[in-house]
């Protein structure tokens, strides 16, 4: 053993004499203070969540930060839940504890203007993830285009109903998506209206995105002793509180549309409950959104395929495809592309 040691220290002194360089290798320890690239890879981005009621957003978070953390980024998640006071409070933290960029889902896509300015005070970026930062100066937009959205699930409803009583049940009033959404959707429904082969005697938005709204405003028109032959749901929560009405008024054939393929959808969509539901590839949007904000931390542009206005500017958006999912592609898009499985879809064999 000693002679070994001996041994190296004569082949290492001889190599020195011989020219050759003896490079010292400093211990790793990760509260060195890196510089460059490995400074920048090491950012803090803090992910600022105005809601986690639907099922989607903890998938959201979960893939955002698995991504952010691949490229060497932290990440601090934190949820409002519902409260837009508390989400610009929490946004002021993460400024605090030095968040290079913030990447917010809005709860009031008015009020959430001050989490941009404050962010922008402190030279902090902010992306809106999915939900539009109004009137505010926001670096960044990632989403899937809800006025599309709207238009494809009015449509699907068309397909298999195109003239009696329509009910339209919308998003939150807070949520800028909610007015896309509905936008897209009377670009379908409203030619129908003019042309008189449909009315539309329900047309409501649900605070919060609530269920239990979506089911209050179905439930009391149908109370009337009235009856409806379609319902263009903004979501599939409220999908779920739209067929909880109907069913209860013996109406379990009427089209519903939805959005998010949450699971108790996809359910419903196979028990022939529910008319469709759009899955939204929350993978692509949720890894985009780190390697953007990775990008944004290293202070290089952002990649964008559009802009859209927020009342103030055209803001540098990236838009992606939402895919309609209805019984006939149910396996193909949801069931083999991962999303949930073949026994959480239909049940165990
Ligand atoms: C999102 C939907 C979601 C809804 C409720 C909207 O902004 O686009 O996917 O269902 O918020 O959270």
């Amino acid at each position: 053993m000693n002679n070994i040691v001996v041994s190296i220290i004569i082949v290492v002194v001889l190599l020195a004499g011989a020219g050759f360089a003896i490079y010292k290798i400093a211990p790793q320890t990760p509260s060195a203070a890196p510089s460059g690239a490995a400074a920048v890879s090491r950012a803090l981005i803090g992910f600022s969540l105005g809601t986690s009621h639907e099922e989607r957003w903890q998938k959201d978070a979960d893939l955002f930060t698995a991504r952010a953390k691949e490229l060497g980024a932290d990440v601090q998640v934190l949820y409002s839940g519902e409260d837009g006071n508390l989400q610009i409070s929490q946004a002021e933290n993460l400024i605090i504890q030095g968040a290079k960029v913030l990447v917010v889902v809005p709860y009031d896509a008015v009020a959430s203007k001050a989490i941009v300015d404050r962010a922008h005070a402190a030279g902090v970026k902010v992306i809106a993830y999915d939900r539009m930062i109004l009137n505010s100066d926001v670096d960044l937009f990632l989403t899937f285009d809800s006025r599309k959205l709207g238009e494809l699930q009015a449509a699907e409803v068309v397909k298999h109903v195109s003239k009696g009583a329509f009910a339209y049940i919308g998003g939150s009033p807070t949520d800028n998506n909610a007015s896309l959404l509905k936008e897209g959707s009377m670009k379908v429904l409203a030619p129908l209206i003019k042309s008189g082969a449909i009315t539309l005697p329900v047309s409501s938005f649900s605070t919060n995105w609530n269920p239990e709204e979506a089911y209050k405003s179905i439930k009391g028109y149908l109370a009337t002793g009235k009856k409806l032959d379609a319902v263009v749901a903004a979501n599939d929560g409220t999908a779920g509180g739209v067929i909880r009405a109907l069913i209860e008024a013996g109406l379990s054939n009427v089209p519903v549309s939805g959005q998010d393929a949450d699971l108790a959808a996809c359910q419903r969509i196979v028990q022939g409950l529910q008319t469709m539901t759009i899955y939204k590839p929350l993978n692509d949007l949720a890894t985009r959104a780190a390697e953007e904000a990775v990008l944004i931390a290293q202070g290089k542009p952002a990649q964008t395929n559009g802009t859209m206005n927020n009342g103030k500017i055209e803001v540098a958006s990236y838009f992606l495809d939402p895919i309609v999912v209805t019984k006939d592609n149910m396996d193909a898009i949801i069931i083999t592309g991962g999303f949930h499985t073949h026994d959480e879809v239909y049940g165990k064999k």
